[in-house]
């Protein structure tokens, strides 16, 4: 089938089979049709979901009456058996089947008979499908809310390791003012905890059922979807039928969160190959997060946080794809929407894994080295502000302090000399109003202690800030 020497990607599912409405047709569908049309190569990842929502449908037509209890039965015996089959590896996926949901209600019918024929009844692979992706959604986006959580444990241990440690605040990559490096930290704690609250939010939408609105306008059995959606912890059952079959806007939303979440971590990670550059040398990152070069011996490179920066761009492009999917879609169900899935299942291994590295790096094999980020924020004449607010205390206005603290900074790099190490007589030529008590302030140590309220820098803020965190994340604040 390729043009190409090299061989295209595995093709690994037999074919034979007529197709479940082939009744229809004069003509079996093209080999290349098949192929082109199949999911199940990727949508059986959905079938443990799958077979949930099967039970639940089934339990369900036997609570209202269109199931005998005997069908039920030998439903729940049949799909409890492809369930084994399915973990063990033994379960026989055809493309002929085109996707997870036909695979596995032909092995049911082929295991239990007419019960197996029965289990459609009222159901349309529209609100099957819709219903599956819910579930394996919302059970994923309580694994990633579980990791997001020890990721900001991370970030809060070791902001209260570091709530001294002095280290240059940045703002156009320029030495701007000094901050505590813990305050610095539990700068990420504060994205990562709006993107749990995002997650948390999203996931309502993603907790309400299709099942029910079958094909597309509902169907004529007497359903009862609320009992079915107790049956599998759904919130609600989607309140209209065409848009309960042809909604991802549940699925876009998870994906704009997953972004935005790679995004935060991209940003973390560019400040970590930033900091670990000899150049910077703020921190040290553990060698087992680091790789050699094959042709410069000298190097360590920060390889993990710099896939981290690469994969958010992976992610953004999913995101860009379910809702590009979308856009031209008029209503109810189009076979676009089988579109979904990869781009789905790729964000959330991709973020899967990424938290779960990123969150060991943080708590593991993270050192800082804070006589290179003291030495650092000294070179930058980083308290320049808190000598105009020293200035601005004795009366001064700002704009006259800015302008004086100007000519002050200029001196000191004429001298080659730090703010603090410039006698005070010279100090006193720029302003009168400058006293023995400036070099209180003018120290590191002295301008973060400064500013010492909430979200301030000050050692004492970032132990508030950790309690503060602390205390939600074990629900007791
Ligand atoms: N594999 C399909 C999907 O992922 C299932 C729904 C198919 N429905 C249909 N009418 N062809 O969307």
């Amino acid at each position: 089938m390729s043009p190409s020497k090299y061989p295209a990607k595995p093709q690994t599912f037999a074919s034979s089979t007529a197709e479940t409405w082939s009744g229809r047709f004069s003509e079996p569908v093209s080999e290349q049709v098949k192929i082109y049309t199949a999911s199940v190569d990727f949508d059986q990842r959905l079938a443990f979901a799958d077979i949930d929502g099967s039970l639940a449908h089934a339990r369900m037509l036997a609570h209202v009456g269109v199931l005998s209890a005997a069908d039920l039965q030998d439903i729940e015996r049949g799909l409890a058996q492809i369930r084994v089959e399915i973990a063990r590896g033994d379960f026989a996926w055809s493309i002929d089947l085109e996707d997870v949901h036909l695979n596995i209600e032909k092995r049911l019918t082929a295991l239990v008979g007419d019960a197996g024929k029965r289990l459609h009844t009222g159901r349309s692979r529209n609100d099957q499908v819709a219903t599956d992706i819910r579930l394996w959604l919302r059970d994923a986006i309580d694994h990633l809310l579980g990791q997001l959580r020890t990721l900001r444990e991370a970030f809060i241990d070791q902001a209260e390791k570091y709530a001294d440690t002095v280290m240059p605040g940045f703002t156009h990559l320029q030495v701007a003012q000094p901050v505590t490096f813990g305050h610095h930290l539990m700068a990420y704690e504060a994205m990562f905890a709006r993107d749990a609250e995002r997650l948390r939010d999203a996931r309502h939408r993603v907790n309400r059922m299709p099942l029910g609105a079958a094909a597309l306008a509902g169907t004529g059995y007497p359903l009862n979807r609320e009992y079915a959606a107790k049956l599998l912890g759904f919130e609600a059952v989607c309140s209209n039928s065409l848009d309960a079959v042809s909604d991802r806007d549940f699925a876009i939303e998870f994906l704009a969160t997953a972004a935005l979440i790679m995004v935060h971590l991209s940003r973390l990670s560019e400040e970590l190959v930033l900091w670990s550059s000899p150049r910077f040398g703020f921190i040290q990152v553990a060698d087992r997060f680091c790789t050699g070069s094959s042709i410069m011996p000298q190097k360590k490179n920060p390889d993990v946080p710099e896939l981290v920066r690469g994969k958010s761009g992976r992610v953004v492009g999913h995101l860009m794809a379910l809702i590009t999917l979308m856009k031209g879609q008029p209503l109810a169900y189009n076979k676009d929407n089988q579109e979904d899935k990869e781009p789905l299942f790729d964000t959330v291994d991709t973020l899967a894994a990424t938290l779960s590295i990123v969150a060991d790096l943080i708590a593991n094999g993270l050192t800082a080295v804070p006589e290179r980020m003291r030495a650092a924020a000294l070179e930058g004449y980083a308290t320049a502000t808190d000598l105009a607010d020293y200035l601005v205390r004795r009366g001064l206005p700002f704009r006259d302090a800015h302008e004086v603290v100007a000519r002050v900074v200029r001196e000191a790099e004429g001298r080659g000399m730090t703010l603090e190490a410039l006698p005070l007589a010279v100090l006193q030529q720029f302003s009168p109003l400058i006293q023995e008590d400036v070099f209180k302030i003018l120290t590191l140590e002295g301008s973060v202690a400064s500013r010492n309220h909430t979200g301030g820098t000050a050692p004492e803020q970032v132990r508030k800030a950790v309690a503060r965190v602390g205390l939600e994340a074990t629900g007791k604040g």
